[in-house]
């Protein structure tokens, strides 16, 4: 028998105790063995719940019982997480998360002491909720030099987008439902900003090209600025707003990772990705095209992925998973990279045709630009006196 403990009980930290123990026999089955709930770690009084016997409030019971395996960080954040990963760790215990903002700041220091001390350091609930990525990525991928990742990494700001744009409700009822339905972070603004999208690219681009991509180097815009307007225009015009993480590495070794809205044209599959689904799209130079689709936020599915991280480190106890990566990598700031722009005002086509090359008219007000630079965009949209300047992909 495997015997596990969690540390934070909340949205997540509950959905792994309630998957466990509505699969349990399907789990045992395909691990060989019972993994069992010991403790459960909470600041909260678990008394009077189902959960009373395995809660403790005291973090050293489990860094010292030898009984327990695996430790599965629910906590959050980088402060109390980071201390008692780094310990668990230490005292020769797997530890899985689904903890982002702590594998993307301090991943490649704590996948080195779990390579020093031959345990496993595994977060494919980081990135995707429950769906599948980040092992495709290191493992089933792995012939591949991977060229780029762009997907729709943030279940809440997808979900704000479509609710606003189909429902007809506002930004703060959007979101509103989105906390209620434990999508969000405890700080939506990490959602709505962009900040958690920019640590789950930062996660892909670590794994896919093997240097840290720092998420303090990364430029993140989130969708607070979105107008319903451009909503409009965009959709008249055969285009959806997305809020894409975006990675490529450059033949001369050197990466971009941003993370900012588009309007992406309905051709592409990620138009179509709603509600808190997430979809990530990773070319890689032999198999081209692969999209990975499903629930990126939510008790249930991020469950899912954290357990799946657990059955494997229990079957994988000998043998550790080869994770890591080195030294930052080079980086080629995003507002250098070409991009077409849409831009919006009260500028007429003729206004257009004086500033921009070849402008694509896409109603009223509003052009889509040839290619160019960030810096030659804002140029362009200052002297038409543009109220929205946006990617297209
Ligand atoms: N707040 C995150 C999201 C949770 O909405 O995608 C999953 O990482």
């Amino acid at each position: 028998m495997a015997k596990i403990a969690i540390m934070g009980f909340g949205t997540v930290g509950g959905g792994v105790a309630k998957v466990l123990e509505m699969n349990q026999a399907q789990i045992a089955a395909a691990v060989g063995e019972e993994v069992s709930l010991k403790y459960i770690l909470d600041v909260r009084d678990l008394s009077g719940t189902p959960y009373a016997s395995q809660g403790i409030h005291d973090f050293s019971i489990i860094e010292n019982d030898p009984e327990v395996e695996v430790v599965v960080e629910c906590i959050g954040g980088a402060k109390v997480a980071l201390d008692f990963t780094r310990r668990a760790l230490q005292a020769g215990k797997h530890v899985v998360t689904s903890n982002k903002e702590l594998v993307a700041t301090h991943g490649k220091e704590l996948l080195s002491i779990a390579k020093v001390r031959g345990v496993n350091y595994l977060f494919e609930a980081s990135v995707g909720g429950g769906i599948p990525v980040l092992r495709p990525l290191f493992q089933e991928l792995a012939a591949n030099q991977i060229e780029e990742i762009v997907g729709i990494l943030n279940g809440t700001t997808n979900y704000i987008l479509n609710r606003m744009v189909k429902g007809g409700i506002s930004f703060a009822d959007a979101l509103k439902e989105a906390q209620a339905n434990g999508y969000a972070e405890k700080d939506p603004t990490a959602d709505v900003e962009g900040i958690d999208a920019c640590r789950k690219i930062c996660i892909l681009s670590d794994l896919a090209w093997g240097r840290e991509v720092s998420p303090d180097l990364v430029s993140a815009e989130g969708i607070s600025s979105i107008h319903l307007h451009d909503v409009s225009i965009a959709a008249a015009a055969g285009y959806r707003i997305k809020l894409l993480g975006r990675a490529f590495r450059l033949d001369d070794g050197r990466q971009c990772a941003y993370v900012a809205p588009h309007l992406v044209p309905e051709s592409c599959p990620l138009a179509m990705v709603d509600d808190v689904f997430n979809a990530i799209m990773v070319r890689g130079n032999a198999v081209g095209d692969v999209m990975f689709y499903g629930r990126g936020a939510g008790a249930l599915p991020t469950a899912s992925a954290v357990l799946s991280d657990v059955m494997d480190a229990v079957r994988s106890r000998d043998k550790r998973r080869s994770l890591g990566w080195s030294q930052s990598a080079q980086l080629l700031d995003a507002a250098e990279v070409e991009a077409r722009w849409y831009l919006r005002g009260s500028f007429s086509p003729a206004d257009a045709a004086a500033v921009l090359d070849g402008p694509e008219s896409i109603g009223e007000g509003a052009v889509i630009t040839a290619p160019m630079n960030f810096a030659r965009a804002k140029e362009a949209a200052e002297k038409l006196g543009a109220v929205a300047m946006l990617r297209v992909l």
